[in-house]
């Protein structure tokens, strides 16, 4: 139990987080509308709610926002390495409690996430379910007191379909990931330019030129690849699903297994969701120099524990670079301990995307208490009304309009019986 009502690493970064949290929220128009609405309908009123999830500015603005309705907030870190420490502080100064900082180790990111459900959330937002995760198994007495969950990213998602069809899920969970207006841009367009924001600003690498192989092609995959080609590198992609292999093929780039992709490579890029993607067997064949970096959700897609067994020692030679020295003479170099790169070593998504993913979160959160009770116990996919409120709200806030169907068009579009 922690003794006061937040852990941060230095109450006294407040200022600077406050002034970066309004920075953000110039780039985030539809949790704007979405926050002025909720100041004066206040649907979330006395609900509590518990989000872990990575302690960012735009993050920041979504809590201000659930709270803005009405809502008891309290957050913790989705991640030991993504906390912002002067947002974590700016929050507790909004009277959020929040359990988050930079680097904690494995028993301090667990006892945070207790701290944090000592609140008795009604609500919890999630990304990656470790609340989920710890509510069913550590914290059942809890369940009772739940109307529903979000969960934010894929890995989550996969989880949390994992127990419910093992039948372990008790409450229902809205799977935020798979709105069109988060998937198709945070995964796509946020991990793309921010995986490739972390890397530069951790190694200071010139990108063109390099052979760049990105492990894993989905949504953020092709963000990934798509954005390391604009800088000039050479793309290889590694896929085991045999549509998106193709789709990597017909969008340019040269698709190959990866333990030959892993001789020729200078940067690896994971982004799979899955374990030991990179694997000893592909680290012996890597070149001299080679650089990892994952930006999947856990730190298990690159085999550390390989990596340390086949090395003679390690230093870290900048923040986030830890040069491993192999017993065979050879250096790789990992960064930000295998963890998501996008949100160890910048700063996670532009609060642009965010503004999206975090709109589908707020008016979830409001459905959810409007429909409490009466949401069966599963994994739902995000109201369509919602994902396509949303894609109004930042057309509209970008200036862009677009057409709308005739009468006429609309009898045509939902009829059979005209042909050639
Ligand atoms: N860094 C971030 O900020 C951020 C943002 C969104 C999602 N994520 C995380 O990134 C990961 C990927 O998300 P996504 O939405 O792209 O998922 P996705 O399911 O759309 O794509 C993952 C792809 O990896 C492929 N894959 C699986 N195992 C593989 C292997 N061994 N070798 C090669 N390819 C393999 C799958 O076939 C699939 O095409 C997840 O863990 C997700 O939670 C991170």
């Amino acid at each position: 139990m922690m003794s006061k009502n937040y852990d941060v690493k230095d109450i006294s970064l407040a200022e600077g987080g406050r002034q970066r949290i309004d920075w953000a929220y110039r780039e985030m128009p539809v949790v704007g509308l979405i926050r002025e609405r909720f100041m004066k309908e206040k649907p979330l009123n006395t609900i509590r709610i518990a989000g872990c999830l990575h302690i960012t500015t735009e993050t920041a603005n979504l809590a201000i926002t659930l709270k803005a309705g009405g809502a008891e907030l309290v957050l913790c870190a989705s991640n030991p390495l993504s906390t912002q420490d002067d947002v974590a502080a700016a929050l507790v100064e909004y009277d959020i409690p929040t359990y988050a900082i930079k680097g904690e180790d494995d028993k301090t990111y667990y006892d945070h996430i207790l701290a944090t459900l000592d609140h008795k959330p009604n609500i919890t937002i999630d990304d990656g379910a470790d609340l989920v995760s710890t509510i069913h198994t550590r914290k059942t007495e809890l369940i009772k007191n739940i109307i529903g969950g979000a969960e934010e990213t894929t890995t989550g998602i996969i989880r949390l379909r994992s127990m419910h069809k093992a039948g372990e899920l008790k409450y229902p969970v809205i799977a935020i990931n798979d709105a069109d207006t988060k998937h198709l841009f945070d995964n796509r367009y946020g991990t793309g330019q921010s995986t490739m924001d972390g890397i530069t600003r951790a190694t200071n690498i010139l990108w063109a030129g390099k052979k760049v192989v990105v492990c894993g092609y989905g949504w953020c995959g092709h963000g990934v690849a798509m954005r390391a080609k604009a800088m000039g590198a050479y793309v290889i992609v590694v896929e085991v699903e045999p549509v998106r292999a193709l789709e990597a093929v017909m969008d340019g780039f040269q698709v190959m297994p990866l333990l030959e992709a892993s001789q020729t490579g200078d940067i690896f890029i994971t982004v799979t969701g899955d374990k030991n993607v990179i694997d000893e067997h592909h680290l012996k064949l890597m070149k001299d120099g080679a650089i990892l970096a994952n930006s999947g959700h856990f730190n298990a897609e690159i085999n550390i524990p390989a990596l340390e067994k086949m090395s003679k020692g390690k230093k870290t030679i900048r923040s986030f670079v830890e040069e491993y020295s192999l017993k065979d003479g050879r250096s790789l170099y990992l960064l930000g301990e295998g963890r998501l790169i996008n949100l160890a070593a910048a700063e996670g998504h532009p609060a642009s995307v965010m503004d999206m993913s975090f709109a589908n979160q707020a008016l979830c959160a409001e459905y959810m208490v409007k429909n409490k009770g009466k949401l069966e116990t599963k994994v739902h996919e995000v109201p369509v009304e919602i994902d396509k409120e949303v894609a109004r709200l930042k057309l509209r806030a970008m200036g862009v309009e677009i057409d709308t169907l005739t009468a006429e068009q609309e009898k045509y579009l939902s009829s059979w019986e005209e042909g050639t």
